[in-house]
């Protein structure tokens, strides 16, 4: 049965800044993987050229029918040198703001997601003496732009960044989150008080953060889960919202994570869309804010692949959604083939990329989705 949600439902598509935009050269990814021996098999380079290319972007969002854009501004952009503030790049992304704005389209706005600026790094990161109160500094800077912006996400995914941040300049980052070691509990809990002081900086903008919900199953559940994901789900319980971002499982034996059986997607994780509902309704279980799916999706070299995952995953959000959770949108990853963390070989874009030309072609999932979008209803 089809689950009508209100015409305020965002439905949309995400991107980061360092897999789409190009040329994010203050990074600290830039910096590793172009660094000699880099663990990374392909660098990001020109990306897909979304830096320069946004405007057609959201034309294709909004002509598919949806209302919804999470994006990021990038850290090493606007403060590429500690203290030194670009003002051409806060520019930059208040018209991307309001070009969202004028087309009707929802900007959800992300201040981190993954990378930083490499002099933060060096610095000592978010454990390092002032990391915490650098990046707090960050997000009272962007603040002006935000304007009309009603969802702003301080830092994607910091469960994960915990995890694989300690092991990037060694090792190519793995995110199967069932793979990598426990957060060291430093940075989490360093993460942790910077995103409420990003929070306290962004005033009564509606701030949250998004967490990687891994849809632990199997023994010691909760054992596995509270350092991993859990302690960020319940930092969030006086946030405005909170982004779930839900793509597999994690099934646990005696020995830890057991690796998939069945059918798996094209980056190795097990294809199974029950992941969404499953983490919206765990999220929903440990905090009572408004949800907002701000990641799911598949990677995927055949289409059809994508719109039966999607569908499937919908639909679980729909029951969700029927149980009485307040979801207030969905917004699939990725809008964009992009870079992902270290190959272009994992495509999980709604809208293909030309890596020569740049040349953009709407895909059958996206047809497909923006006119579910269209409907109004869960399926
Ligand atoms: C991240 C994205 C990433 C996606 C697929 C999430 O962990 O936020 O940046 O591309 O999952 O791996």
């Amino acid at each position: 049965m089809p689950v009508p949600v209100p015409r305020s439902f965002l439905w949309g598509a995400a991107t980061s800044p360092h897999q789409v935009e190009g040329n994010n050269t203050a990074s600290d990814l830039w910096a590793i993987e172009n660094m000699p021996g880099s663990p990374l098999p392909e660098r990001s380079g020109d990306a897909c050229d979304h830096y320069h290319r946004w405007r057609e972007d959201l034309d294709i969002l909004r002509d598919l029918g949806l209302n919804a854009y999470r994006f990021g501004v990038e850290w090493a952009r606007i403060e590429p040198v500690p203290g030194q503030i670009s003002r051409a790049a806060l520019d930059h992304y208040r018209r991307m703001i309001e070009g969202c704005l004028s087309r009707g389209i929802t900007p959800v706005v992300t201040l981190h997601h993954f990378t930083s600026p490499a002099w933060f790094r060096h610095g000592g990161g978010w454990t390092g003496a002032d990391g915490v109160k650098q990046f707090a500094a960050y997000a009272r800077t962007v603040r002006p732009i935000l304007d009309g912006v009603p969802w702003v996400v301080t830092i994607n995914e910091p469960n994960m960044l915990a995890m694989v941040a300690a092991r990037l300049d060694r090792d190519a980052p793995d995110l199967v989150a069932g793979a990598l070691p426990p957060p060291d509990q430093q940075v989490a809990s360093a993460l942790i008080e910077a995103h409420h002081a990003a929070r306290s900086s962004l005033g009564s903008i509606a701030s949250g953060w998004t967490v990687a919900n891994q849809t632990f199953q199997g023994v010691s559940v909760d054992e596995w889960a509270w350092p991993r994901e859990d302690q960020f789900i319940d930092a969030a319980r006086d946030d405005d919202f909170i982004g779930v971002q839900a793509y597999t499982r994690v099934v646990l034996g005696p020995d830890g994570p057991v690796p998939p059986s069945g059918r798996r997607t094209g980056n190795g994780w097990e294809f199974y869309p029950g992941a969404l509902e499953a983490a919206v309704r765990h999220t929903a279980s440990r905090v009572s804010v408004p949800i907002l799916v701000t990641e799911n999706g598949i990677a995927t070299s055949d289409d059809a692949d994508r719109q039966e995952y999607t569908g499937l995953a919908l639909a679980g959000l729909g029951r969700a959604v029927a149980d009485g959770i307040d979801v207030r949108g969905y917004l699939h990853w990725s809008l964009l083939d992009n870079y992902e963390w270290g190959s272009w070989a994992h495509t999980f874009g709604l809208v293909a990329v030309d890596r020569t030309t740049f040349r953009r072609t709407v895909k059958p999932s996206a047809h497909w989705y923006g006119a579910l979008a269209r409907t109004g209803e869960l399926p």
